[in-house]
């Protein structure tokens, strides 16, 4: 599989709305000119407008089916606005670990991707064992940083592959600090299937350039 990028516009004023659909836009574009896949995460309310422009996954999505669940997010509206998948267990939206499989579960029932964050390599075994279609490991306290996993803790993304790969053959990206295409390089000379990343794409001031720069490297 040749890797993909993975772009997490959380919940920054710099990406919510119509700044949103613009990064997708941009997303889109060096998508089509780079052969590369690239995913945007937008915030629940812009997904259905997102979906129009990009590849898109929810940043977090519940198990629940339709029906009487105030606030929740389910894989059938997910899928009706287009969304074609989910973060599961970000760092900065943890949940229990029978509520990932579950997840991964009900997205599949509706025909979505998962991709389940995980912490470090121990974390990455235990959720592999659910079967989810990515899983990004990202060290939360280098998440934000500009300190790229790839270069200050390579081991935390060799470990992660090795021992995702004894229980399933199930691609690894990493996160946390991707700032730049070197970092992209190294990530995946380090046996990553892509990278998962924001803050460095939601507040660049050319976020088309670097864009094309990360997957000029991969593509
Ligand atoms: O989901 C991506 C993320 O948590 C990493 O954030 O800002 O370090 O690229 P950032």
């Amino acid at each position: 599989m040749k890797p993909i990028i993975v772009l997490n516009l959380k919940a920054y004023r710099e990406s919510t709305g119509e700044a949103a659909i613009r990064l997708c836009e941009i997303a889109s574009e060096v998508s089509l000119t780079s052969g590369v896949r690239i995913i945007v995460a937008p915030q629940a309310v812009d997904l259905r407008a997102c979906a129009k422009v990009c590849e898109v996954f929810a940043q977090y999505c519940d198990a629940t089916d339709a029906g009487a669940f105030t606030g929740s997010i389910t894989p059938k509206a997910l899928k009706d606005a287009n969304v074609l998948g989910s973060l599961i267990n970000h760092s900065e939206k943890r949940v229990p670990h029978e509520s990932i499989k579950k997840t991964i579960d009900a997205l599949r029932g509706a025909g979505l991707q998962s991709l389940v964050c995980s912490k470090d390599d121990a974390e990455s075994a235990q959720v592999a064992a659910f079967s989810p279609d990515f899983i990004a490991v990202e060290p939360p306290e280098l998440i934000g940083s500009g300190i790229s996993v790839s270069k200050a803790k390579p081991e935390v993304v060799t470990n992660s592959v090795a021992a995702v790969q004894k229980v399933a053959k199930i691609p690894v990206l990493c996160g946390a600090g991707i700032s730049n295409a070197s970092d992209v390089k190294k990530a995946i000379e380090l046996g990553a299937a892509g990278v998962l990343l924001a803050s460095a794409y939601v507040k660049s001031a050319d976020p088309k350039k670097l864009l094309s720069e990360m997957a000029g490297i991969i593509g």
